[in-house]
């Protein structure tokens, strides 16, 4: 069940290879109008994942392109299979698309800004730095990455920020240092993060331990990065003798919703919170992957964002659904 979700017939323009492993595809909807997004806009792309229906969400790279949108997706072999869809895609294949969309804000007034982003999570903080240079913001901006060969974009941005620029590229030494680097910050700094779970945990942690306001520092992770690898786990559902196996490449709240639950939704990231559900009993161990509930509520494991996090065994939810109510 979900609230507002607008599809549109698009087509992919073609296709660049940003590294080994990263790919960029330009999507041009059959409605474009070059209308430019909010920063930290993204699109959902309808996929078919072992003959079934799914939906992945990519990031909008950059600001808005005259000749259609761009995602980039890295090719990911442990992942749910989106990837390995996206790649198999050739230059004038038919999707379906979300219109653009944003759950980030981001205030321009502030003195400073530092931009933060972990592998494949530069794919929003491009159109942020974008935006930032174009008005003349004081700003940095931090990648990290397992190597240079690896990264996307690079060229660009180095062209676009000069030294506001810092890569830190772990095969060469330069580990990114979030705690040293949030102390040296003034405290009118807005932070706009992009990085996998555990990398936003840190950074979460850091912001904190530096004394920063939470709220000021903005983020967006991807539902595929957790703390366990991504497998195969079951659900039962209070009261009933329902069991479902969860395979890697569904979601939760997919194979809950297509048994009938009802559970509802709205962004499918992680992010708002909609479909949480209560968590009666673990019989293994959950991998919280939204950034909705606080590290304590994740600890407490009475709710589960059904969209993204997965879990490792057995866990026993209570959907609230009532067959019999409706
Ligand atoms: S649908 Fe938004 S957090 Fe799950």
């Amino acid at each position: 069940m979900r609230f507002i979700e607008t599809w549109t017939p698009a087509t992919l323009v073609a296709t660049r290879d940003l590294s080994p492993a990263i790919r960029e595809f330009l999507i041009k909807p059959d409605d474009f109008n070059g209308a430019a997004y909010p920063v930290g806009s993204h699109i959902n792309v309808a996929v078919t994942i072992n003959g079934q229906p799914e939906t992945r969400s990519y990031s909008l790279v950059g600001e808005v392109d005259a000749r259609g949108l761009k995602i980039a997706v890295r090719r990911a072999e442990d992942s749910r299979g989106g990837s390995r869809y996206m790649w198999q895609l050739a230059p004038g294949a038919r999707l379906e698309i979300t219109q653009p969309a944003s759950l980030v804000s981001v205030d321009w007034a502030r003195g400073h800004y530092c931009l933060i982003a972990g592998g494949i999570g530069i794919t929003p903080i491009v159109g942020a730095a974008q935006a930032l240079a174009r008005r003349g913001a004081s700003f940095t901006l931090h990648y990290a990455v397992r190597s240079r060969s690896d990264a996307a974009y690079l060229d660009e941005l180095a062209a676009l920020l000069g030294d506001r620029l810092v890569v830190h590229a772990s095969d060469a030494g330069e580990r990114l240092d979030l705690d040293a680097l949030f102390a040296s910050l003034p405290k009118e700094t807005l932070a706009l993060f992009c990085g996998p779970m555990r990398m936003l945990d840190a950074a979460r942690h850091a912001w904190i331990g530096a004394g920063h306001p939470l709220p000021d520092l903005r983020y967006e992770t991807f539902g595929s990065s957790g703390s366990l690898p991504t497998e195969t786990f079951r659900v039962r559902l209070k009261g009933t003798d329902l069991e479902f196996e969860i395979p890697r490449e569904r979601s939760m709240l997919d194979v809950l919703n297509a048994a009938g639950h009802e559970v509802m939704y709205d962004c499918k990231r992680g992010e708002c919170g909609l479909c949480a559900i209560d968590v009666v009993a673990v019989d293994g161990e959950i991998d919280h992957r939204d950034v909705f509930f606080s590290d304590h509520q994740k600890h407490e494991n009475t709710k589960i964002c059904a969209c993204v996090s997965r879990a490792r065994g057995t866990i026993t939810v209570d959907t609230l659904h009532r067959a019999d109510a409706v």
